[in-house]
């Protein structure tokens, strides 16, 4: 697999996918530039080679209309703010203005493309509507990782028609999460959280045999705890996945791998935050209150561990965080996570912004702009937009 470093763009029309897919306010105002501003150094690079620059992404999911309120014009004036240059607009991503303007586009010039899945054909993988994107670059850089598990025309098809390479942004998130799926450093933890077991099954099946250490927190772990026998009153649960979590537990044991679950939890009388609510252990939550969040001993028996890997993987809560008085679990491994010595790894929305609201997210080795993405390949699967990197 090439990356930006390994091919030539300068005073070349480069195309690069980014995902500029950011979350956006019912005014159309951008309310997180995270991902904009990590794909700021493959953008940089390329000025700095004197390429002139095609910029495409989708935004939401249009489903191949030109919806007004998918339009990326938001993201060209902030990207336009952090490279402090002009950033053009396109009509379209295809077409003749299009074309032209890419044609006319100077070394060191920014042209945004307009939103991808405006056209049906790039969720189709369509392969002329992948020829007409190669048609307006010379070279192609991929830094789009949370697009990668999508075989989508701007990620997967168009490498048919131009040479592509990874940008810095998607060559770190392989280096990351592949390095941590494929040849993971000893002792290796997984803390896997969030609302569902069914979610995030696949992630904990291919982790289990690869860690020492596998924490289950959030609203999914009260199925597990069913699986043990304890009474979790009125908790969320998923009965149909009640077996399959007694069989993980199994597992565990017999390959002698850590599986840490809550031993105390925050219970409360209803699902708000100012509902009554107090810490109980596991064996103790009222019949009519349910479990909103791990406990002070369960934070303090997960912080221990963590303390002494050597990687760390972290998607999902471990709590109800966006309500004040279920967030001090979530919060507590966060603060654990950033103050291990250990290669930290953080994905999944949830646990981002629990990171990024305790302003430890410099203390973290890396933290993903995939969601979906990161995981897929967490679940151990091939990310189409990298295969077509690689087969290329
Ligand atoms: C994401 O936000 O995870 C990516 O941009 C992919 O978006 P999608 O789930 O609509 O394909």
């Amino acid at each position: 697999k090439k990356t930006i470093t390994d091919v030539a763009v300068d005073n070349k029309r480069v195309f690069v996918r980014a995902d500029f897919n950011v979350p956006l306010d019912s005014d159309c105002r951008i309310t997180d530039d995270t991902r904009i501003r990590k794909t700021l150094p493959t953008i940089q690079y390329l000025l700095d080679h004197h390429a002139a620059v095609i910029l495409a992404s989708h935004l939401g999911r249009p489903k191949g209309k030109s919806v007004p309120e998918f339009s990326l014009k938001p993201v060209s004036e902030r990207l336009s703010k952090l490279l402090g240059i002009p950033v053009k607009m396109a009509p379209d991503c295809i077409g003749a203005e299009t074309k032209a303007m890419a044609d006319a586009l100077k070394p060191g010039e920014i042209l945004l493309l307009e939103n991808l899945r405006y056209h049906k054909e790039e969720e189709k993988n369509d392969s002329e509507f992948s020829r007409q994107l190669a048609d307006l670059a010379e070279i192609g850089i991929n830094d789009a990782f949370g697009c990668c598990h999508r075989a989508h025309a701007s990620v997967a098809g168009i490498t048919t028609y131009l040479p592509m390479a990874a940008g810095f942004l998607l060559e770190k998130e392989i280096r990351f999460i592949g390095g941590a799926v494929d040849n993971p450093a000893h002792p290796f933890a997984a803390i896997i959280g969030g609302a569902k077991v069914s979610d995030k099954i696949e992630v904990i099946s291919n982790l289990l045999p690869k860690v020492d250490v596998m924490i289950i927190g959030g609203g999914m772990a009260n199925t597990f705890l069913a699986a043990q026998g304890y009474g979790i009153g009125k908790s969320l649960v998923e009965t149909d996945k009640i077996d399959l979590a007694g069989h993980l537990i199994e597992q565990a044991v017999q390959q002698h791998t850590k599986l840490l679950l809550p031993v105390d939890v925050v219970a409360a009388a209803a699902f708000a935050n100012d509902a009554e609510y107090r810490e109980v252990a596991v064996d103790a939550v009222p019949a009519d209150w349910m479990i909103l969040d791990i406990g002070t001993k369960s934070r303090a028996l997960f912080s221990k561990e963590l303390a002494a890997m050597k990687l760390i993987v972290w998607n999902g809560p471990m709590g109800v965080f966006e309500m004040e008085n279920y967030a001090q679990g979530t919060e507590a491994v966060a603060k654990a996570v950033a103050d291990s010595k250990a290669v930290s790894i953080v994905g999944g929305g949830d646990s981002v912004s629990a990171v990024n609201k305790t302003g430890l997210a410099d203390k973290i080795s890396h933290i993903s702009t995939g969601g979906g993405a990161s995981l897929e390949y967490l679940e151990g699967k091939q990310l189409p937009g990298v295969v077509a990197l690689s087969d290329k």
